[in-house]
């Protein structure tokens, strides 16, 4: 394959974000899509907020505080409910094109990893469930850092851990933020954009964009 590492956002891009309030859209009620939209904007909102303002706070925390908000704004949700949401959030469903992608990564030769947000309890619970874990090398965590993406020590991560060069390294995401501290890092940006979103951060492009996963294999083939 033309690169050592493909490295891989979590949330979003192998697991479906919205599939913990899709799970439980009868109790939440008609406010259910909007709620699942704000609760993710919220939680990304804190991690760039609590990077820039030296204030961490970890993904599940952040997770957790972003829930409570998006619920207060759409009217309240039982306690209860609350708890299941969270408790969903940390079985998402995967993607039905993550594992065969990776696992067709894996057997050109390539290295697989995540690299992500979520701190590692959340992902081992995520990988485990999903049953991806047997075709990826490493999951790797932002959370020793103290510091989310887009900070390019974050990207520095998984460099480090597999001792190559940021260009030797191919990066997919579906949320086209990352893709441009990606990009600013120096990494090979793929942009899965799954739901047709419209282009931004002009100055720092990916250098392909992908409806799905089930694209990138063929793509250095
Ligand atoms: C991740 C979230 C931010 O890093 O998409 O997995």
């Amino acid at each position: 394959m033309s690169y050592d590492l493909y490295a891989f956002d979590a949330y979003g891009t192998l697991f479906d974000v919205h599939a913990a309030v899709a799970r439980h859209a009868d109790a939440i009620g008609p406010d259910a899509q909007r709620l699942s939209d704000l609760w993710r904007a919220k939680q990304l909102e804190y991690t760039w907020v609590r990077s820039l303002a030296g204030a961490y706070r970890d993904f599940a925390q952040v997770t957790r505080d972003a829930l409570l908000f998006a619920a207060a704004r759409c009217g309240g949700l039982a306690p209860d409910l609350i708890e299941r949401l969270l408790a969903a959030y940390e079985t998402l469903d995967a993607y039905a094109d993550a594992r065969p992608a990776l696992a067709a990564l894996r057997a050109s030769g390539a290295k697989v990893a995540i690299l992500s947000n979520g701190s590692p309890a959340m992902l081992e619970a995520a990988v485990a469930a999903a049953n991806l874990g047997d075709v990826l090398d490493a999951v790797i965590s932002v959370d020793p850092l103290r510091l989310y993406k887009t900070a390019p020590e974050a990207y520095g991560l998984a460099v480090q851990r597999f001792g190559v060069a940021p260009a030797r390294v191919s990066f997919q995401s579906s949320n086209r933020w990352d893709i441009a501290g990606a990009a600013r890092f120096g990494f090979r940006p793929v942009w899965i954009n799954r739901t047709g979103q419209p282009d931004e951060y002009a100055d720092l492009p990916p250098a392909h964009v992908l409806r799905g996963l089930h694209e990138l294999p063929s793509l250095d083939a």
